[in-house]
Formats: structure tokens, sequence, C-alpha cells
């Protein structure tokens, strides 16, 4: 017998196939039941009508339980009614396993429950949903780079430096020394846009982040492309393009899910490049406007970046920061030294800063000087100051937090919810 998944049914329909999964549901309406049946691919309702089945299947009614694993075979047929338009006719079913007290039922649970049994929630429909728009959304990524002649540079996990300040950094102990889990790729991508001219990395980043928000997790995954020759102006036009790639990529390929998640999808269709660029003290003349008491000069909290993202219904980018809160790596403003040449992309609808980026700087000596202004060894260093030694150009880059922009797209609110098993401050369980 054939074995399909739910995804293809409509291929099937007047055939008779196998599938294996687990039960969803169960319903019954005396001489007929029905089995809501999950196999990852999608949900399916089978039919089980007493005069078409043996005795033994139809009693599995009162056997089958909420998550049990089973086969199931029968006749497709196109029901328009039924979820994703068809059904099965139920001829036999089989049981791998009989699930007991699945302790996910239907009812609300807490979210501090569901967290403990992610194992077990990614299970649920939306959670499900979710996570298959986070796949879509790191394949566009790929795809986007792929196509536009990146070259993937993959970076390393165990660093000997710090890239974003020291105060977040994991330490962990590396045989008779210590080293740091990477917090962001970019130092070593910069080597690979020397070597290859447009690189990208893509990978798991870490951060000790001692603050408990809806936006931050301790290990989230960032995709950072690097490139020679480009500058600032020229980085947001990448940056621009590859978001407008991935909502698009998403909005064609993820119908069901966005469905499923009740998103509303007018707002993702309004993200067209090219998307607002704003100064950093444009973006604080927005806040003043709003009587936020703002001080020039801070970084923006969540609740800026809100009010700041919600004057645009694209994703805005905000330029040219105080040098003083940005990192050691940037590139000063030819016409204000005390001016970054970094940008962050805001994603509308207060889901906050989706990117991180910017020129670097290029010069060797100004660069010596702007690591030891920020209290770095030298040394650790050594490698990433030949690249300004031999054949510096300039050059940019950025980083896009997949969490955040599936949290964004996906209409999330807590960035928990975008990765199969987060870890947080609280959290490294399961
Ligand atoms: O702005 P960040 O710190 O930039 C960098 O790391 C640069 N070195 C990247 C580069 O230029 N190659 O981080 C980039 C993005 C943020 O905009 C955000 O989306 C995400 O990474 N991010 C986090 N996501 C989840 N949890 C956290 N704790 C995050 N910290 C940053
Ligand atoms: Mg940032």
């Amino acid at each position: 017998m054939k074995e399909v998944t739910i995804a293809e049914i409509g291929n099937y329909v007047g055939q008779e196939v196998a599938l294996n999964g687990w039960v969803y549901n169960i319903r019954s309406i005396g001489k007929i039941w029905f089995l809501i049946f999950r196999d990852g691919t999608g949900l399916l309702q089978c039919v089980v009508v007493k005069s078409e089945v043996d005795s033994d299947t139809f009693e599995m009614e009162t056997k089958l339980t909420q998550e049990s694993s089973v086969r199931v075979t029968g006749t497709v047929r196109a029901e328009p009614r039924a979820v994703g338009g068809f059904e099965l006719g139920i001829k036999s079913i089989a049981i791998f396993q009989i699930a007991k007290d699945y302790p996910i039922s239907p009812k609300e649970h807490g979210t501090a429950f569901l967290m403990d049994h992610r194992h077990l929630w990614i299970r649920s429909k939306k959670q499900h949903a979710i996570l298959r728009i986070r796949h879509q959304v790191i394949k566009a990524c790929r795809d986007f780079f792929d196509q536009n002649g990146f070259t993937l540079v993959d970076t390393p996990i165990f660093t000997a430096n710090a890239v974003e300040g020291t105060t977040n950094l994991f330490a962990v102990d590396y045989f008779d020394r210590s080293a740091y889990l990477t917090q962001s790729g970019q130092l070593y991508g910069e080597a690979g846009a020397m070597a290859f001219g447009k690189i990208y990395c893509f990978g798991p980043t870490f951060r000790a982040e001692k603050s408990k928000t809806r936006r931050h997790l301790t290990e989230f995954w960032m995709v950072e492309p690097e490139i020679a020759f480009c500058d600032l102006d020229k980085d947001m036009d990448w940056a621009e393009k590859l978001v407008a790639y991935i909502v698009q990529w998403c909005l064609d390929h993820c119908g069901t899910e966005l469905k499923t998640l009740e998103r509303d999808i007018s707002k993702l269709e309004k993200v067209k490049a090219p998307f607002p660029r704003i100064t950093y003290a444009e973006a604080v003349e927005i806040l003043t406007k709003n009587g936020v008491d703002f001080e020039f000069g801070n970084d923006f909290g969540g609740n800026d970046e809100t009010i700041i993202s919600e004057q645009f219904d694209c994703p805005v980018m905000v330029h040219r920061w105080p040098a003083e809160i940005k990192a050691f790596y940037m590139k000063r403003d030819a016409e204000n030294d005390d001016l970054a040449l970094g940008v962050d992309m805001l994603a509308p609808e207060g889901y906050g800063e989706i990117i991180g980026g910017g020129q670097r700087e290029d010069d060797y000596d100004i660069l010596v000087k702007r690591i030891e202004e920020a209290g770095l060894p030298l040394k650790p260093f050594q490698w990433y100051l030949d690249l300004r030694r031999y054949g510096s150009v300039p050059h940019a880059g950025f980083g896009l937090g997949i969490e955040r922009t599936v949290a964004w797209i996906s209409g999330i609110r807590h960035i928990r919810e975008t990765i199969p098993f987060p870890r947080t401050i609280y959290r490294l369980e399961p």
C-alpha cells in the first residue's frame, strides 16, 4: 500500500493509501466517529463508519487517546468541509503505542507549564505553525544570499575575543585556558569577505543576557552577511532587500501557518523595499514629539523602539548613532567623528530591532586605538588587525536575528515561542 503524508494527500483522491502519525482528537456521533489525525505535515479528518469496518476497528474509538501513535489506511476523498479539504474513509487502524495521560489537553495551560513541556508543546497547532515559519525564514535567508553571489563561511563558536562588549560574554573552560561562546560571527565574517568578496555566516550566537525581556534569549540564531567594497548606504540596500525577500517568501509559502496564527497579513503585504531611513537624531526627534523624556546619546529601550517603528508601515532603518553606545569596530562618520556608521532596523508593529550592522573601521591605526579605548586586550585581535594590514578595503555587514524576525512575521509577542527549545536566564530545560 502506498504510504503518503497529509501534505501530499490531494494527489491521491479516490485511492487507497496508508499514513503514519498521531491521534490529535476524536469526535463521535454514534455510528460514525472521526479521528482527527496529524502526521507532522498537517491535520486530516479520518471517518470511521460502523458498517464499513470490522468491529475491532470500530471499537478503537474507546482505546485511542490523544497523541497515541497509529497507522491508518483508507480511501482519500475530497471533502471541502474538512480541515485541509480532504478526508480519509478508514479501512483499518494499527496501533504503535497508546499514549497515557498526555499532559497537554485542549484546555488552557499557563505558559510556565507549557514551557516545561516544550518537547510536547511543539506538536500543538500554533507552535507547529510558528516553527514552520521559522523554517521558511531560514530557507529564505539562505536562498537570498545564495542567489546573490554570497559564499557561506562558517565561523567558530568557541572564540578567544569579544565582539559585542564584554558584559554579556559566556566564558567556558577550554583545556588550560578559557574561551567565550561567540556573540557574533562578524569578525570572522570580515576575514571571509576579504577572501571571497561577499559572504554570510549563519549559526547560533550566545549572550549572557541578564535582562528578562520578551525580546532576549541567551542562545539565538543570527545570519550575518559581510561585504567587501561596501559602505553604509549599500549595506542598508542589502538589508532591506533581504527583509523584503523574507517577508514575500513567507507570504507565498506560509499561508496556512499565518492563517492558523490569525496573523493580519495586510500588514506584511505592505513590506516592500525601499524602507525608510532616518538618522538617530531624527529618531530622537520622533520620541520627543511623542512626549518621551529621552536623553540624547542613550540607546533606545523597547518602548522607544515601538514608538519609532509605529510611525512607519515598513521596517525603519536608523543610522548614524552616537559612537559611544556602539561597538568598537564601527567606522565613524567623515562629517562628524562622534557618530558611528551603524544601522539598526526596527520591525513594524513594535517588534523591535531585527537587524544591527554597519560599516567597519578599515584603518589599522584607528582600529588599534578603538580596541584600546574599549578596554579590550590587543593580543587576541592580532589576526583581526591583519585584515587592515593586508589589503584593507571599505566594508560593511549586518546581523539579522532569526527569532525576532520570526516573532514579527508570525505576530507572536514573545520570542521564546520562535525557537524549538529556548534558552533564557532561567531556562535550560527541556
Ligand atoms: O545588534 P547586534 O548585537 O549586532 C551584532 O552582533 C553585529 N556584530 C552583527 C553584524 O554586524 N554582523 O545583534 C544583531 C541582531 C539584533 O538586531 C537582534 O535581532 C538579534 O541579533 N539579537 C538577539 N536576538 C535574541 N536575543 C538576544 N539576546 C539578541 N541580541 C541580539
Ligand atoms: Mg543591536
